[in-house]
């Protein structure tokens, strides 16, 4: 495998390379749980590296590469257990009367053709005027409802989905007193606090039925759009635009739900480490690659952070404008 740098602690390993090198090198079925944003089918430009998936010439040929990783993350995935990915509508230009790309919809299809089972979709929830400021999206101005509402668009969320492995899951991820801690941004009802970690009838606990209801449900309304890692810093002076980390609850959740704890989860496009940095919070061992060196570096700093069980990621997204 060629990287150009690694990091490496009790509980993460981290590779400044090409996920598809780093993948290939690991063995078949030694990885749980894999949790990523994907380049958005070339929205984003992070790098001029030819092995960079969000550098391709056009969508087709994104997936065509895209391919490459899928197929890869089947074969060191544990039988039966799961990947998620993180995407969105792409929009095909900015000229106020786009259309999309059905980017989850080609994600699920390609999935499917890898050997994944599809197992969900939820929605991410995103608040309209904070979407017209971070993305400067036209038909999002209201002055485009003013002109001709035809023209008004839409807010599009984010989604994640959700997709299990061929073959027999050889060791269940149970919850014997049920779910434990809730990420989010609702207030727990105060009466049912007094039944986190019931050992009684599961039935009874009112604690973790009300985190499941929050987790089951479609869609997620009560994600912490701020609880992003710090990622300013790792900005090159060349850089058209800076990465966007993904929400730490949303990864939390992922977590929680799909591994357990001293299992290993993996995320092939590791930015700034979020999909690493939650895990090894939450007692699993992480794993990832990232072509960037500054994104690398970044990733470093805030791994290290976790492995010596600082908090960080609290209320760092701003609204900031995409172009
Ligand atoms: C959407 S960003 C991921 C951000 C990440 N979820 C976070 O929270 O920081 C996609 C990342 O994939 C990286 N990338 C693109 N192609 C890659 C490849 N072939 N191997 C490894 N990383 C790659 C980009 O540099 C970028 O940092």
């Amino acid at each position: 495998m060629t990287v150009s740098n690694q990091a490496f602690g009790d509980q993460y390993a981290l590779y400044n390379g090409d996920c598809v090198e780093v993948m290939q090198s690991l063995p078949t079925a030694s990885v749980h749980l894999s949790i990523y944003s994907p380049p958005f089918g070339g929205l984003y430009h992070y790098s001029s590296d030819p092995r960079d998936l969000s550098n391709c010439d056009d969508y087709d040929t994104f997936f065509e590469h895209y391919a490459f990783v899928v197929r890869e993350l089947a074969r060191i995935t544990m039988p039966g257990r799961m990947t998620c990915v993180h995407a969105m509508d792409v929009p095909r230009s900015n000229s106020g009367t786009d259309s999309y790309r059905d980017f989850s919809g080609d994600i699920i299809r390609l999935h499917e053709s890898e050997g994944w089972a599809f197992t969900g979709r939820r929605m991410i929830w995103k608040e309209p005027l904070a979407v017209r400021l971070r993305t400067m999206q036209k038909n999002l101005a209201h002055a485009s409802l003013v002109a001709d509402s035809l023209d008004c668009g839409v807010a599009s969320g984010d989604y994640l989905l959700t997709f299990r492995r061929q073959g027999k899951n050889p060791v269940p991820v149970s919850h014997p007193v049920g779910m434990l801690e809730y990420a989010g941004e609702r207030v727990m009802p105060s009466d049912i606090l007094s039944y986190r970690g019931w050992s009684g009838k599961q039935t009874e606990n009112r604690y973790s039925h009300w985190i499941w209801r929050q987790y089951a449900d479609c869609m997620w309304d009560d994600i912490r759009i701020g609880r992003v890692l710090p990622y300013r810093d790792c900005r090159e002076e060349d850089d058209e635009k800076h990465v966007h980390p993904l929400q730490l609850d949303v990864i939390d959740r992922c977590v929680e739900l799909y591994s357990n704890k001293g299992e290993t989860v993996f995320t092939p496009f590791m930015g700034v480490g979020s999909e690493v940095y939650s895990p090894v919070l939450l007692g699993r061992r992480g794993m990832g690659a990232e072509l960037k060196e500054s994104y690398f570096r970044q990733a470093v700093k805030n791994v290290e952070a976790a492995a010596a069980g600082y908090v960080i990621g609290q209320d760092n997204e701003e609204l900031c404008f995409e172009d």
